[in-house]
């Protein structure tokens, strides 16, 4: 008999509407990954009892792991829906949508959570205008080696997903963002921001929410350092407040 993949798949038309799971069995074919079986249950919408449905609501975009949209949870496990290897699945392969974001539809989920977290702490570089600046300042090798990694997250929130502190009740701002703080803290031109970044992760849902559970890091796609660009923040958070206090 043909070698053929089976998935399992949480479907929900709209946040209201209830969730039912649909089974689907394709031929197997060397190479796939979950997106492209997606790709052919869009193509031919027929479940693996023969009945007519529709095509299943995902994000994607690159396929290549760099975008960062096509997070679900996969067999369990919050991630990259094209960078999940059929082969090394085990099945039933079961994709839901990440848990903690609002629904769309289907695997879809509202991420803007973690966007609305960055603007928070101003994850940018300012560029004050748009006149010729000029050259910036030089960053050197061993600055850049530093920034490196952490420059690589694609915004997935699979960190945020895997944090048991990532929640309603404590607003924690989670994993990405302190690391964004870290890496725009550290740039030449970034770090002109840097003492409003801090005072953005005090109080209320900030970096004291994190209890280091080290979740995130395990998680994470781009393999980023989290737990250590949440204690380097911590620490900086920490002397920020002990200046503002004395400043009164
Ligand atoms: S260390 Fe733990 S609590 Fe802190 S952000 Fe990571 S998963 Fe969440
Ligand atoms: S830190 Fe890693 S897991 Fe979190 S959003 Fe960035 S790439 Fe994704
Ligand atoms: S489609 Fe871009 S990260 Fe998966």
């Amino acid at each position: 008999m043909a070698k053929t993949v089976i998935l399992q798949i949480k479907r929900q038309e709209n946040p209201q509407a209830k969730a039912r799971w649909e089974e689907f069995e394709l031929a197997y074919r060397p190479g796939m990954n979950v997106i492209s079986a997606m790709m052919e249950i869009a193509a031919k919408p027929v479940t693996r009892s023969g009945q007519s449905t529709t095509p299943i609501a995902y994000d994607s975009n690159c396929l290549e792991e760099v975008c960062g949209s096509c997070a679900m949870v996969i067999n369990g496990r919050a991630r990259m829906a094209c960078s999940a290897l059929v082969d090394k699945l085990d099945q039933p392969i079961k994709l839901e949508p990440l848990s903690k974001f609002p629904l769309v539809r289907d695997l879809q989920v509202d991420r803007s959570v973690l966007f609305e977290n960055l603007k928070r702490v101003k994850a940018w570089v300012p560029v004050d205008g748009t006149y010729d600046l000029g050259a910036g300042p030089r960053v050197q090798p061993v600055e850049q080696e530093q920034a490196y990694p952490v420059s690589r997250c694609i915004s997935c929130c699979c960190c945020m997903e895997a944090c048991p502190q990532f929640n309603e009740s404590t607003g924690f701002v989670g994993a990405a963002t302190i690391a964004q703080v870290r890496l725009f803290n550290q740039h030449p031109t970034g770090k002109a921001l840097k003492q409003e970044r801090l005072q953005a992760l005090m109080g209320d849902g900030g970096i004291q929410e994190c209890g280091f559970a080290q979740n995130c890091v395990e998680v994470c796609p781009k393999d980023i350092p989290l737990t250590k660009a949440i204690a380097d923040t911590g620490r900086e958070v920490m002397k920020q407040a002990i200046k503002d206090f004395f400043r009164g």
